[in-house]
């Protein structure tokens, strides 16, 4: 497993479409692996494709608490095929825009179907933060990232000083 560079808020990478997994092969299976690696040490709780600049619809999560075991999610072309009607409002944030925080409305809960590495077909119902995760990360597959849920002067404060922030790192 490899540790993959972040890619952070502004960036066009971050605003794609991501094309949907035609074979499940060692490549993508390494990019799952290598997706759930940095975001254990991020540390994060999601992370998707277009988070390291790849453009395939796959996304990991685990939202285990700190001392519980590893609850690891590895999901291919993951598709919401149901979700309640009740929303729920929840902070989130986003490894791609780190240290910014704001509260999002969500489907309560959701039932996914995804791929898992073996080329299987599963379902999940989530609630909860592993739903919230869950929508969260297939956003951005979609490019949409959480701050497009804000009010325009909102986005635009948090994006001006994700620019200041990248022109320092630079
Ligand atoms: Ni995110």
């Amino acid at each position: 497993m490899a540790k993959l560079p972040i890619v952070l808020a502004p960036d066009p990478v971050l605003k794609m479409k991501c094309e949907p997994v035609v074979s499940i092969d060692d490549d993508v299976r390494r990019l799952l692996d290598d997706m759930l690696e940095t975001m254990y040490d991020a540390p994060g709780i999601g992370l998707s494709a277009p988070q390291v600049a790849a453009g395939q619809r796959v996304i990991v999560c685990d939202v285990a608490r700190e001392g519980e075991a590893p609850r690891p999610y590895r999901m291919i072309n993951p598709e919401i095929t149901w979700r309640s009607d009740e929303n729920v409002v929840a902070e989130e944030g986003c490894l791609s825009i780190p240290d910014y925080y704001a509260e999002v409305s969500r489907s309560r809960e959701i039932r996914v179907g995804y791929f898992d590495p073996d080329g299987a077909a599963q379902k999940l119902d989530a609630t909860g933060l592993l739903s919230a995760c869950i929508q969260h990360e297939i956003d951005h597959l979609n490019g949409v990232l959480f701050i497009d849920y804000l009010t325009p002067l909102k986005r635009n404060i948090i994006l001006r000083k994700m620019k200041k922030l990248k022109r320092q790192q630079a």
